[in-house]
């Protein structure tokens, strides 16, 4: 099936090579002609892991092709995919500006018989909306629009590709139907269960989804503070919950807020279209108030607990909002560090991938391309991001490089024994205990996680 990606982005360029990988041929444009030209010579313009590799493969055999001519990509296409950005509105709805533009740019190319299919993120009305506007622009020309809401993830996106839960198709006619379920054909054969449904729902299904991945998340970020007052340990309370296969073991990994191009827009835009259509979403409400406000809890508590003085510094590895991607929309550090900066500190910070993108974002910072050498007289640690590269990190000579001794873990990298041995003061998510530095101090880890502590005695 010939098939054109309008939006060379994460989801455009994933699917679309994936898609070009199952056999179909497929065309990505974007309308930024230089990213075009950097795709041309495979220098690609995000970091996705296997990603260079699949596209190289789908080129090779001709079933993958960059364009920047709306024309020539679009007028032989059967299938045309929009996958461009619906970052958030100031009212935190969504901004559709680029979905309409892209439909708007389609439309007069688009052969007889062509399926427009949404794969953005839009709100529920989104397709009939870009269907009337086709309608406005062709007339009695017979175009349909179709919905294919992506649920891969930044950093396992080619796997998340090839291994989905399920794949939710949203169609209002047949033909639509018949088109999304031979382009995922392959899936269907092998038992990979497909949601064929509406329009609506389909667009309905991506919020929920989101929204509920994020709630997890901000629910276990909760229990973790819980257990730091109380004196327990969420690892073994997440386990203790996610053998439960009601609930599952995955998203329940505390952290520093979840962030990230998704998660923060989405459960805005959730919550915007519950109170549009008088359907208030107070858990997703209060969910974005807890996630916002725990950023700036915790880097408060960088300050307070490690007892910094104006002009001391402060190292922070990890910008990405997640491992293995360079993405930092929305990401943690981005609420972090300018609060550190604005009570004095000097920060330094590290990233393996993402530095470059943060360098947009982040200013009056020290750039370092070394972990041992960013925290080298720094008065405290903080690791924001869960980079395998930081979890190999030698504790030893870490704690030798850095003037202080506190090492403020927000991914719960390490086990505290380890950081104790190393002399290191240590504070993790869910976890209580700050370890002193002396060595002596590491027999009191026999007791450790001290007995559940009553209220009146936290
Ligand atoms: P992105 O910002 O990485 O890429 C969007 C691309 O679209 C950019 O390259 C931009 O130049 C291009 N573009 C904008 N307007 C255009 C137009 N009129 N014509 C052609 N190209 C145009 O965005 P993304 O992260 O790939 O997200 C795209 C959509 O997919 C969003 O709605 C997002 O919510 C959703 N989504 C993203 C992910 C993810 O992990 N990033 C996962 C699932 C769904
Ligand atoms: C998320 C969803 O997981 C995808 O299914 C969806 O397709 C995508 O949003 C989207 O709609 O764009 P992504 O944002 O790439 O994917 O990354 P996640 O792995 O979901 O992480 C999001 C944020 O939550 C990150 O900041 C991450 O560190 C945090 N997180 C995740 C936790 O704090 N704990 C967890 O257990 C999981």
């Amino acid at each position: 099936m010939q098939i054109t990606m309008i939006g060379a982005g994460y989801v455009g360029l994933t699917t679309g090579t994936c898609l070009a990988n199952m056999g179909h041929d497929v065309c990505c444009y974007d309308i930024d002609s230089r990213r075009i030209t950097r795709l041309e010579r495979f220098d690609l313009p995000i970091y996705e892991p296997g990603l260079e590799n699949a596209m190289r493969r789908a080129v090779e055999v001709g079933h993958l092709r960059f364009s920047s001519k709306i024309r020539t990509s679009v007028s032989e296409a059967d299938a045309v995919f929009i996958a461009v950005g619906t970052p958030s509105a100031p009212t935190g709805g969504i901004d559709l500006t680029h979905v309409f533009s892209a439909a708007r740019q389609i439309a007069p190319h688009l052969k007889r018989g062509a399926v427009i299919v949404i794969k953005s993120t839009v709100v529920v009305g989104t397709a009939q909306r870009v269907r009337e506007m086709i309608a406005r622009e062709r007339g009695a020309f017979d175009i349909r629009v179709a919905s294919n809401p992506e649920f891969l993830r930044e950093g396992s996106a080619m796997r998340d590709f090839a291994e989905p839960d399920r794949i939710v198709l949203g169609a209002d006619d047949a033909r639509s139907r018949r088109l999304l379920r031979s382009i995922y054909g392959t899936f269907e054969k092998i038992g990979i269960p497909m949601v064929v449904t509406s329009t609506g729902n389909a667009e309905l299904i991506k919020y929920a989804a989101n929204a509920f991945l994020a709630m997890k998340i901000g629910f276990i970020n909760d229990v973790a503070d819980l257990c730091e007052k109380a004196g327990g340990d969420i690892a073994d309370v997440t386990r203790g919950i996610g053998l439960d296969h009601r609930i599952g073991d995955s998203f329940l990994q505390p952290g520093p807020g979840f962030g990230g191009s998704c998660f923060p827009k989405d459960t805005r835009a959730f919550a915007a279209t519950g109170r549009q259509y008088g359907a208030p979403q107070k858990l997703i409400e209060t969910l974005i108030a807890r996630n916002d406000q725990r950023k700036t809890a915790l880097a408060r508590r960088i300050v307070k607990e490690a007892r910094l003085a104006p002009g001391s510094k402060v190292t922070v590895l990890g910008l990405a909002f997640k491992a293995n991607t360079d993405d930092v929309r929305e990401a943690a550090a981005l609420s972090i560090i300018p609060f550190l900066r604005e009570a004095g500190m000097h920060v330094t910070v590290h990233d393996p991938k993402a530095a470059f993108n943060a360098r947009a974002h982040l200013s009056d910072v020290t750039w370092s391309d070394c972990p041992y050498k960013a925290c080298k007289d720094a008065a405290a640690v903080v690791f924001l991001t869960e980079w395998e590269e930081y979890r190999a990190l030698d504790l030893g000579r870490l704690a030798k490089t850095l003037s202080g001794d506190f090492l403020f873990d927000y991914r719960n990298l390490f086990e505290p024994r380890t950081v104790a041995r190393h002399g290191l003061r240590y504070a993790s998510l869910g976890r209580s205990t700050i370890f002193t530095r002396q060595r002596a101090d590491v027999s009191s880890l026999e007791t450790w996680p001290r007995q559940i502590a009553a209220p009146g005695h936290i």
